[in-house]
């Protein structure tokens, strides 16, 4: 039986749309303003822009490359150019990925919450107490934030979110071309109100002052740096093979560099497009928040548009439509790796493995919506899905994506060889990239990748093992079973799915051998 040929991008546009819009997503809008906040706004953007040339665009080209190349979702490719080790890799950036895919589709199912509180109840001073709270305690939106995620309704939300993932991958490429051509263009026009709306308030312009300040004397810290290597990761989607699956459906004469640099630079000028809004909207209500990421997109943003003289409900709404379809174009993305890699793998049907990686996924997503209290005075993190979320965040995040993009460069580098990448690379490309690439995958990323992880580490060891000092009432060593749930489903399972595939592969072989004695 002829093989069916692979799934294809329509058009050049709908891939750069899609990859765009896997890039574009929370980490572009609350992500980077957090961390600029957190850093000193001055002090992070130009860290984060010798990240994005040191690290961002030489991974983003090795991971287009190495999709585009094989023409098979991650393990398959990394399999192709490294062996089964390389294969490991694939599968342990996939299961990362999922973990990743679960939780953000939690927070993503928290947002449709707040996007449906954005039409009223929102703005209503002290409409609801949460945890038995005295009204008034709490800002309004906190309170609402933590009424809502005390609440089971919350687990619809969350099921409703993964049924419009679903619907966006059913079809494939067909069906994600034809949401990002609708949800990537709105986006920018969601944020360019934001912004306009911004520095149109008073003292809007002063925000955009403290973001482009450089603060040289802040980016001494070595902190700042590693919260910038960190960041473009997670926001460039790289490290997992996201980018490599969408590569793989590229035609074969395409240029992945060129390719490259244009999602980064829609990615980053969103990023600073948001910068822009986030901060001059914040400044103008003299708002400094706590540096979470959560509480930026949760409290702070909206206490600030909550404050907007006229049109807070418009903006509301606005703001957490973006949030949403943002982080729906970067989830569809996680989803459709995880599928390709089995389907790729196992040649089982699309529909089924969708549905199987759908159910379980969704069941994962709930277990970060668990309502249940642990922590009624909010000393952290109020509910046992939460905290569950940032435990897990922590791993996937900080380690788990690092990791990835660390022995991903190793392998291509020294395994396959970047050289041969880098040809392939230049095959269909009109700039040349020339042997320094090389150098960059194969010693300087590793080495920066390392010293961040490091650090890292080393933090752990100095404060204790994250989580120890999260309040979670009764649930003591919360923080050591998390990690020991993480570890086994990465580590663990990319060996299983390993093994799983050295068997099929086998297989497959005895069959064909089998089919060409009969034949003879
Ligand atoms: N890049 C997305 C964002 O900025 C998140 C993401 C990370 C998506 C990793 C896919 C893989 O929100």
């Amino acid at each position: 039986m002829a093989k069916a040929p692979r799934d294809q991008w329509k058009s050049k546009i709908g891939f750069i749309l899609a990859a765009s819009g896997s890039a574009i997503g929370l980490g572009n809008i609350v992500f980077f303003s957090a961390n600029a906040y957190r850093f000193g706004a001055g002090a992070f953007y130009i860290p984060y822009l010798v990240a994005l040339v040191l690290l961002g665009i030489p991974v983003m080209m090795m991971e287009l490359g190495l999709g585009h190349r094989a023409q098979r979702g991650f393990p398959e490719a990394m399999y192709q150019s490294a062996g089964v080790k390389g294969e490991w890799v694939g599968w342990f950036g996939l299961l990362n990925a999922s973990v990743i895919t679960m939780y953000y589709i939690t927070i993503l199912g928290w947002v449709l919450g707040m996007l449906i509180g954005a039409f009223g109840s929102l703005w209503q001073p002290m409409a609801v107490a949460a945890f038995g709270i005295e009204k008034g305690v709490l800002s309004n939106s906190m309170a609402h934030f933590f009424d809502m995620i005390s609440r089971g309704d919350t687990i619809a939300y969350v099921l409703i979110v993964w049924i419009l993932n679903v619907s966006a991958v059913w079809w494939g490429t067909k069906s994600i071309e034809r949401w990002v051509k609708v949800c990537v263009p709105l986006m920018w026009l969601f944020m360019f109100i934001l912004i306009l709306r911004g520095i149109t308030l008073p003292n809007g312009t002063q925000g955009l002052l403290l973001l482009f300040t450089p603060n040289f004397e802040v980016m001494k810290d070595p902190e700042v740096w590693q919260g910038a290597f960190s960041q473009i990761f997670f926001t460039l989607s790289l490290g997992f093979g996201i980018m490599a699956t969408y590569a793989s459906y590229l035609p074969k004469k395409s240029d992945q560099p060129t390719n490259a640099l244009t999602i980064s630079f829609l990615n980053c000028s969103f990023e600073y497009a948001a910068g822009i809004a986030i901060f001059s909207l914040l400044f103008c209500f003299a708002i400094v928040p706590r540096a979470s990421t959560l509480s930026m997109t949760f409290f702070v943003i909206p206490e600030g548009i909550g404050a907007f003289p006229v049109g807070a409900q418009l903006f509301g709404v606005l703001f957490f439509a973006l949030l949403l379809m943002a982080g729906i174009t970067s989830s569809v993305s996680l989803i459709e790796a995880v599928g390709a890699g089995i389907i790729d793998k196992f040649g089982f049907s699309r529909r089924k493995t969708l549905l199987v990686i759908s159910i379980i996924g969704a069941a994962g997503s709930c277990c970060f919506a668990i309502p249940t209290v642990i922590d009624p005075v909010l000393r952290s993190n109020g509910t046992l899905g939460l905290s569950l979320l940032d435990l897990f965040d922590h791993w996937a995040f900080s380690y788990g994506l690092l990791t990835c993009g660390f022995l991903e460069c190793i392998f291509i580098g020294w395994v396959l060889g970047a050289h041969k990448l880098r040809a392939s690379l230049n095959e269909h490309s009109r700039i040349r990239i020339g042997p320094i690439w090389d150098w960059m995958i194969k010693i300087v990323i590793p080495l920066v990748i390392l010293l961040v992880l490091g650090n890292s580490l080393r933090q752990e060891f100095r404060n204790g093992l994250y989580g120890s000092a999260l309040e979670t009432g009764r649930l003591v060593n919360l923080h050591v079973l998390v990690l020991a749930l993480y570890l086994a489903f990465t580590i663990g399972g990319a060996f299983v799915l390993t093994g799983a595939g050295v068997y099929h592969r086998r297989r497959k072989r005895r069959a064909a051998i089998l089919l060409d004695e009969e034949n003879r």
